[in-house]
């Protein structure tokens, strides 16, 4: 088993003397009478705890606790100090010491201090080696095979890392808008605090308010005796998912807007300033422009909300989805229902291909649950999953040209066809984006992606 290694910083060499001494069977221990030496030490090879006087010449205890802390978070420090240091010791416990000592130091009360301290170290290790765990079990369960899904995750995880910055994700319904807020908050630093959704849509709007702030007692008739802590306050150190966010009230929105400016906010019926520290990702399938120009939803809280916005693709622009994802779901359903279906019939696949998904993975999800639970066997087929055999085609009566015998480019011919389209479409609506949307038959989200894609290439 390899030694823990512990710096100890301490300009008296008496006390770097003693403390090797006592700690060198158990421990590894390398002594510094100054921290400008630790601290370059520190950089080439970090120990797993450090003992920092606080008195020392040069850079004193507290400034080395700060440097330590800005570039090394992990490395535990206890702090040595005298018994008049008081003041000095609260400051560096509020600037993250995990422990004091007193000098003249107690031998058994370090070492006491010491194994705690890399105790705790080991935990905070352990954990992130089962979030790594959990995301690679779970993760997988988020059916990523498209490009545009793959970038999605690679951004969030990226976003992820900075736990106040809010994200707003946009796309139809049943694009997966609800996975990816999960992904969000469990692959960000605050994982270990609470996830808490809240149905925007489902709360009546009368009461979304004291639901998100909470109230007081006798804030309003029915309040009830014991007033109430709101979801934001449940949210504290974790998550605070905003499902279908353009359903909020006009008065819950000022509210919203009012907490992620300051941080703060007043339970309804209370004068009192609550601070709560949480990330607000949020989501919805309407159009928010067209909300924000009908004066449904604030302008700033779009901006407020978006810093990061993620606009999911719909199952339509990303087929590549579509065969992993039935067949992630055949799966799932053939062993939760205890079925013995043996896969899902080629035939079955070209329908599921040829489909168009107004419900994107939800409905697919349906479908496939309802195949599995009702179809005879021993393959799925199209009929099982309500789709005709062969599927009609978009271009039926338009005559297309041939295959050249030097054959063609034909990615390039399909972004040719694709600007072609949306540039016909623009015109003829002149340049109102949901009505080009709506004579392309898309959703305006699916269409402003495709815009803008045609526009980067
Ligand atoms: N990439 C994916 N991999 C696996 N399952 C998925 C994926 N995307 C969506 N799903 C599943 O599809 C269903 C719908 O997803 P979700 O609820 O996240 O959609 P949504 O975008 O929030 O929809 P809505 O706008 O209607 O709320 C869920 O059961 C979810 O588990
Ligand atoms: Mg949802």
């Amino acid at each position: 088993m390899t030694l823990s290694t512990i710096f100890v910083i301490d300009d008296e060499q008496s006390i770097r003397d003693g403390i090797s001494l006592s700690l060198a069977p158990v421990y590894r221990v390398l002594p510094f009478s100054t921290a400008e030496d630790a601290l370059s030490s520190l950089r080439e090879e970090p120990p797993d705890l450090i003992l920092l006087d606080i008195g020392l010449p040069g850079m004193d205890g507290i400034g080395a606790l700060q440097e330590i802390r800005r570039t090394h978070p992990d490395v535990l420090v206890i702090m040595i100090t005298a018994y008049d240091d008081v003041q000095t010791v609260v400051q560096a416990m509020k600037l993250g010491a995990y422990d004091y000592v007193v000098k003249p130091i107690l031998m058994d009360s370090l070492e006491i201090s010491i194994a705690h301290a890399l105790e705790s170290a080991r935990l905070r290790k352990e954990v992130q080696r089962l979030q790594k765990r959990y995301l690679q079990e779970n993760l997988p369960c988020f059916i990523a095979e498209s490009n545009a899904i793959q970038d999605i995750m690679d951004f969030i995880q990226r976003v992820a890392k900075s736990p106040d910055t809010p994200v707003l994700i946009l796309g139809e319904t049943g694009t997966g808008k609800e996975l990816i807020a999960g992904a969000i908050h469990y692959q960000s630093p605050n994982f270990l605090g609470p996830l808490v959704t809240v149905n925007c849509a489902a709360i009546p709007r009368d009461l979304i308010e004291s639901e998100l702030f909470g109230y007081e007692r006798g804030a309003f008739s029915g309040a009830g005796t014991a007033g109430k802590r709101g979801l934001i306050e449940e949210a504290q150190n974790g998550t605070l998912f905003l499902d279908e966010v353009g359903d909020l009230s006009m008065e819950a929105q000022a509210k919203l807007m009012r907490f992620l400016e300051e941080g703060e906010f007043y339970r309804l019926g209370s004068t009192k300033r609550q601070q709560v520290k949480t990330r607000i990702v949020s989501a919805t399938n309407k159009n928010l422009f067209d909300m924000i120009e009908q004066g449904l939803f604030r302008r700033d809280l779009y901006f407020r909300l978006g810093v990061v916005t993620v606009t999911v693709p719909s199952l339509n622009e990303r087929t590549e989805d579509i065969l992993p994802l039935a067949r992630h779901f055949f799966v799932h359903f053939n062993k939760k229902f205890g079925r013995d279906f043996t896969g899902i019939s080629p035939e079955a696949e070209e329908a599921l291909l040829a489909h168009h998904w107004t419900g994107n993975v939800r409905e697919l999800k349906n479908l496939v649950e309802r195949a599995v639970l009702t179809g005879r066997g021993p393959e799925l087929l199209p009929g099982d999953l309500g789709l005709p055999a062969r599927a009609g085609t978009a271009f039926a009566g338009l005559r297309l040209p041939p295959v050249p015998a030097c054959g063609v480019n034909f990615p390039a011919l399909m972004r040719e066809f694709e600007r072609h389209y949306i540039e016909q479409a623009l015109t003829l609506s002149c340049g109102n984006e949901s009505k080009a949307a709506r004579l392309l038959n898309m959703n305006h989200h699916t269409f402003r992606y495709r815009r803008r894609k045609c526009s980067e290439e």
